[in-house]
């Protein structure tokens, strides 16, 4: 067993924790507040090799491995939970293509994902009727002559307003259930993809989530990604992964909370003493840094397998499900050591509850991560 970093994950997770300090955070409650997307930090994120930290440098990434990745997204969400999901999906995008396309589709769009050409990618799966059951979704593909033409509507899209290039899942023969599905790429601007605005949302405000209508548009049939009828399985491999990403942002917020959380209680006074010296705050520090820990290491130990090459969905939703409950009871926690000011924006830790509540809904909530973790303990 080791649990030392090597030089490399050290390297990646030190530039993103300077650049989260020095970049992000300071700007993180202006852009919430007026639900600014931080397009030029993100465009620097893509110069220092984070939109692809687990894609092999022949197509732009770092190279550096699945470890290195959680770890990155971390120290980013611990600066701007926004600006971590960006990277997530992006991230997300560009390993599907990787494992999925032809050498074609890897040379034209993966350089873009990663190098900035692209501000960011989109994961269109989820459909106003079938989130959590995305085998039920509706989306057409239809193949006519050189051309697919998809009709259908999207929702939820993370980047969906912003993004270069979006992977899209729809139903080429609607009556093969998962097996019916294929998955495209779908260039942003493409005429007959219309973006609708962006959800007022309760956390997460500098990063855009739009609904989307497709309206017979259409696209190259050489943008099909991967083989007519997988798209599913690469949906529910691309979103292995991404848990261990949505896992690594809630660790990375709960760490902001707590750490906030130290530096108040230290400081506040109380009955004449710090309120650090109260046993009922201290002892709440203990138990948000226990279960942070706890849910760091099955993070790290699920990208560890994946980057051995272990099969890991099962470690990837039991990371997901500790990872974004635990973060969700140490943010409130932190609320309530901030008492009055844990309740308005002159604090962080208002905004780290608000942004912490969608980890145990997206990308699986909570319900899904144990559908899938029971049927991997009992098949
Ligand atoms: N890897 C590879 N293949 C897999 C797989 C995996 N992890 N999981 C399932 N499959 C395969 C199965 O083996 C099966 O293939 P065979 O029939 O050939 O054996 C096929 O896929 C169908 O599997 P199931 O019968 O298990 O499928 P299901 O319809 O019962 O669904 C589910 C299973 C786990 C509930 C799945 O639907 C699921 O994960 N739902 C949640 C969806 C989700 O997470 N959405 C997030 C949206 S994206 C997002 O939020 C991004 C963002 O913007 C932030």
């Amino acid at each position: 067993m080791d649990f030392e970093l090597n030089e490399l994950q050290i390297a990646i997770r030190d530039t993103a924790r300077k650049f989260a300090e020095e970049r992000l955070a300071p700007g993180a409650r202006e852009r919430d507040r007026q639900e600014i997307f931080p397009r030029e930090e993100i465009l620097e994120m893509a110069r220092l090799g984070l939109m692809g930290v687990n894609v092999p440098e022949a197509y732009g990434g770092a190279q550096a491995g699945a470890v290195a990745y959680s770890l990155a997204l971390t120290e980013i969400a611990r600066g701007d939970a926004s600006a971590a999901v960006t990277m997530g999906v992006t991230n997300m995008c560009a390993e599907l293509i990787c494992a999925a396309g032809t050498e074609e589709q890897k040379r034209k769009y993966v350089p873009r994902l990663t190098s900035g050409g692209y501000v960011a990618g989109a994961f269109a799966l989820s459909e106003p009727h079938a989130g959590s059951d995305p085998a039920s979704m509706t989306t057409r593909a239809e193949r006519k002559g050189d051309r697919w033409v998809l009709n259908g509507a999207k929702q939820w899209i993370t980047s969906g307003d912003v993004a270069g290039l979006l992977v899209v899942w729809a139903k080429t023969d609607p009556s093969a259930g998962s097996k019916g599905i294929s998955c495209f790429l779908v260039e942003g601007g493409t005429p007959g993809l219309v973006v609708g605005k962006p959800e007022a949302k309760m956390g997460l405000r500098a990063s855009h989530t739009v609904p989307l209508l497709f309206e017979n548009c259409e696209i190259p049939a050489e943008n099909l990604l991967g083989a007519e009828g997988e798209g599913f399985k690469w949906a529910m491999r691309a979103l292995d992964g991404g848990r261990i990403g949505i896992a690594s942002q809630a660790i990375g917020i709960a760490q902001a909370a707590l750490e906030a959380s130290i530096a108040y209680a230290k400081e506040r006074k109380a009955f004449g003493r710090p309120i650090a010296e109260f046993q009922a705050i201290a002892f709440k520090l203990a138990d948000m840094k226990t279960q942070l820990e706890a849910a760091r290491w099955l993070t790290l130990r699920a990208a560890w397998m994946k980057e051995q090459g272990m099969r890991f969905t099962r470690e990837a939703s039991m990371a997901k499900l500790f990872a974004s409950e635990a973060a969700n009871r140490i943010a409130a926690e932190a609320v309530q050591i901030h008492g009055g000011y844990g309740y308005v924006d002159e604090f962080p830790v208002e905004r780290h509850l608000r942004d912490v509540r969608v980890t145990t809904i997206y990308e699986g909530t909570s319900e899904i991560q144990r559908v899938v973790i029971a049927r991997e303990l009992l098949r």
